[in-house]
């Protein structure tokens, strides 16, 4: 199977816990795709649901599969949010954004009753790290941020390459929020609450990509079929 077959097996099974009525968190990236385009063919089904999108790319695809949306200030409270992952632990901790989307991935997840993360089993990692940590900065500042960024890693005992995310044109990628990105590439967290802790301390630090204490479950797909972890 591929990676794109084990993406969609996790999503349709996500898509049972939606029932009618549910007021959604859809995620951004590969995995969150198949999760809306499922969603889609359950709604022109007659399922009625309402849902918040974590990026302008969601929003179009929500869209154009005929998904009611709204937006968090309408309804500030979610049922359920569905999204995909970077990385995650046993623990449900999570890197996320490597899309580009985490800090409006990060305030719907925290929004929701429920976060289902949803991914092919190659995203179960024993310890965060591997995975480049996006750090969502403002562009006011960029150095003083970026050396401020590199005191708190190494504060928090982490190491490793601060890179700007580019845009494919070289310039620098600007998210939804009109931010430039960091990618922390660190190796190995040690200490994920530290770090978290550490990054919230910088002024130009808008968000970052750990998510600790958010997801409420994940769906793992893998050959051997669907690994649940948490509560699914
Ligand atoms: C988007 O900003 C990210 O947090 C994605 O959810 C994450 O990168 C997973 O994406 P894929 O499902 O494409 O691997």
């Amino acid at each position: 199977m591929n990676a794109d077959t084990l993406k969609r097996a996790a999503a349709a099974r996500a898509l049972t816990l939606v029932e009618d009525g549910m007021k959604l968190g859809l995620g951004t990236g590969s995995t969150a795709k198949h999760f809306v385009s499922l969603l889609g063919d359950r709604v022109r089904g007659g399922l009625d649901v309402i849902a918040v999108p974590t990026s302008e790319a969601t929003r179009a695809q929500a869209q154009a599969e005929g998904i009611r949306l709204a937006t968090l200030d309408e309804f500030p409270e979610l049922d359920l949010t569905v999204d995909g992952a970077d990385e995650l632990n046993d623990a449900l901790d999570l890197v996320k954004g490597g899309g580009g989307a985490l800090l409006r991935e990060k305030i719907v997840a925290a929004a929701s009753r429920r976060m289902i993360v949803i991914a092919d089993g190659s995203k179960r990692v024993a310890r965060l790290g591997r995975f480049p940590l996006p750090i969502e900065v403002a562009p006011f500042g960029l150095e003083a941020t970026r050396r401020a960024v590199a005191r708190a890693i190494a504060v928090a005992g982490a190491s490793g390459e601060l890179r700007l995310r580019s845009a494919t044109d070289n310039a620098p990628y600007v998210t939804d929020g009109g931010h430039f990105i960091l990618d922390a590439h660190l190796g190995t967290i040690e200490a994920p609450d530290a770090l978290a802790a550490a990054l919230a301390t910088v002024p130009g630090v808008v968000e970052h990509g750990l998510f600790l204490g958010l997801a409420t479950g994940a769906v793992l797909a893998t050959e051997d079929g669907l690994v649940t972890l948490g509560d699914v």
